[in-house]
């Protein structure tokens, strides 16, 4: 390691990481959930090296923004549209994200990308976002890895697919969360090994830095998900080079969040 990648790589230890905790689908009420998001309020608290970030389902945000008033928790949501206002039937605008506590989102998530999102519908929701200022978490992942490393192509063209028209500045907003599809879920036989991690963070800052500025690509924040836990998020953390998590399961148990946030200090 060269002196500047020590300094560097030091540098990088001390920032805050970024934990966000996708909810998806779930409690399945808004009294567990409020149970919940007092739990990870006290967690947050202890937290001082970590921005916790709780995406809920929209319909728990309200209840949630009145809890996290005066807390160190930011709010993010799940999904967004592109347009303001006007004749979408079930959708949720950017506007109305922030009316209701939201200052980050989550787009291109694979659960939705499996179900309704292309990759030309995420880029139009993570233009949108970041325009109207949320902090946007695109998530990208391959579903499988292959043994002649096809899948570092296929990343490439779904991260650059999803920023076409985006300009150096709007990368500010911008957070990547790589979450390869086969470590996301109850069903994942292994997460990520941490080598395997800081080979990909590599490649995205290079992607970046090739489309934009290395400048400006080195300051956009790189999160990994995919069965993260107590058990591996320090190494995950250290060796993988990330700047946080973005968390599934773990982040609805109350003890299993407070335990790998205590892991990330
Ligand atoms: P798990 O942490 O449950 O594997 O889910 C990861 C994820 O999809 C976060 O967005």
């Amino acid at each position: 390691m060269t002196k500047s990648e020590y300094e560097w790589n030091m540098s990088k230890s001390k920032e805050k990481k970024i934990v966000v905790a996708n909810w998806k689908m779930n409690p399945s009420g808004i009294e567990e959930a409020n149970e919940i998001f007092s739990a990870i309020k006290k967690s947050a608290k202890r937290a001082k090296n970590a921005t916790v970030v709780v995406c809920p389902p929209f319909t728990y945000l309200h209840s949630a923004k009145k809890l996290y008033a005066k807390s160190n928790i930011a709010l993010g949501a799940q999904d967004v549209f592109w347009q303001n206002s006007g004749p979408y039937t079930g959708e949720i605008s950017p506007g109305m994200l922030k009316d209701s506590g939201a200052k980050y989102v989550i787009v291109g998530h694979s659960e939705r990308r499996t179900l309704f999102d292309t990759d030309e519908i995420v880029c139009k929701k993570v233009g949108a976002a970041i325009r109207s200022g949320l902090v946007t978490v695109l998530c990208v992942g391959e579903s499988a890895r292959d043994g002649d490393g096809k899948y570092f192509q296929f990343l490439k063209e779904q991260i650059l697919s999803s920023l076409k028209g985006l300009q150096k500045r709007h990368l500010e907003k911008l957070i990547i969360a790589y979450e390869p599809i086969w470590a996301i879920g109850k069903d994942a036989k292994n997460s990520i090994l941490p080598r395997d991690l800081h080979e990909i963070v590599i490649l995205i800052r290079k992607i970046l830095s090739d489309h934009y500025k290395a400048a400006v690509a080195s300051r956009v924040k790189i999160l990994y998900g995919g069965s993260v836990a107590a058990t591996n998020a320090a190494e995950l953390l250290l060796q993988g080079n990330v700047d946080g998590f973005i968390v599934g399961r773990e982040s609805l148990s109350k003890e299993g969040f407070d335990k790998m946030l205590g892991a990330c200090l």
